[in-house]
């Protein structure tokens, strides 16, 4: 393969390449809390990902831990009318244990097409900052469930539904537990379009 163009040599290329593989969705993380510095910079790193027209559609939220824990009990409070006290008890549990929580949200466009363009640069940051923190040996995990779209959601941070929309909950930290994955091979994803 020809050298690229760009100035990034052969140690940067082997390294980031490496992070693409090997960065996974984090579901169990240790007690410890990853710094907030290291947090600042990442978001710092997110925020060059690409976006058309150059809307920076993004905001992040950096939650305090005592307010995740109002999302969790909102969370609980979802879950216990559609699945019971239990679950409702066993989710609250779990999610009052995750040691970072952060938000981004998406600035919401009465063109349809400019917000689908809008969406795909935030899941690009998203994609950044999450590659920025497993190379310092943080991981995430990326929820989407119910609770971002409730309006008590965007009451706890602050954020105007009307405005914008949440296109995930971030959970982070240290993990304890690094899962496997697969994916189907390239030959069933890749093909090539010919002349015809
Ligand atoms: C837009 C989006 C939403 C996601 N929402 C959830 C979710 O609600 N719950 C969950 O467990 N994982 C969620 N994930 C993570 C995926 O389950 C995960 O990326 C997938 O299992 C592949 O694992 P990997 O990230 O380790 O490659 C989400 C990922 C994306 C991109």
């Amino acid at each position: 393969m020809s050298e690229p163009s760009n100035p990034i040599g052969q140690s940067v290329r082997d390294a980031a390449t490496a992070l693409l593989k090997s960065r996974r969705t984090i579901h169990e993380f240790d007690e410890r809390v990853p710094p907030s510095a290291l947090i600042h910079a990442a978001v710092d790193h997110a925020r060059w990902a690409p976006n058309h027209y150059r809307t920076e559609p993004w905001r992040f939220y950096l939650i305090e831990h005592t307010v995740g824990l109002k999302i969790a009990a909102l969370n609980a409070e979802l879950v216990r009318a559609k699945s019971g006290e239990v679950v409702a008890e066993s989710k609250l549990r779990r999610w009052s244990a995750m040691p970072g929580w952060l938000t981004i949200t998406c600035a919401l466009n009465p063109d349809s097409a400019r917000e689908r363009e809008d969406y795909a640069a935030c899941c690009c940051a998203a994609q950044n900052l999450m590659l920025y923190l497993w190379a310092h040996g943080v991981g995430m995990k990326w929820g989407t469930g119910k609770v971002i779209r409730d309006p008590r959601f965007f009451e706890i941070l602050g954020a105007d539904p009307l405005r914008e929309f949440a296109i995930g909950l971030f959970w982070y930290g240290y993990p304890s537990e690094v899962p496997v994955q697969t994916r189907r091979p390239v030959s069933e994803v890749l093909c090539t379009v010919a002349e015809h």
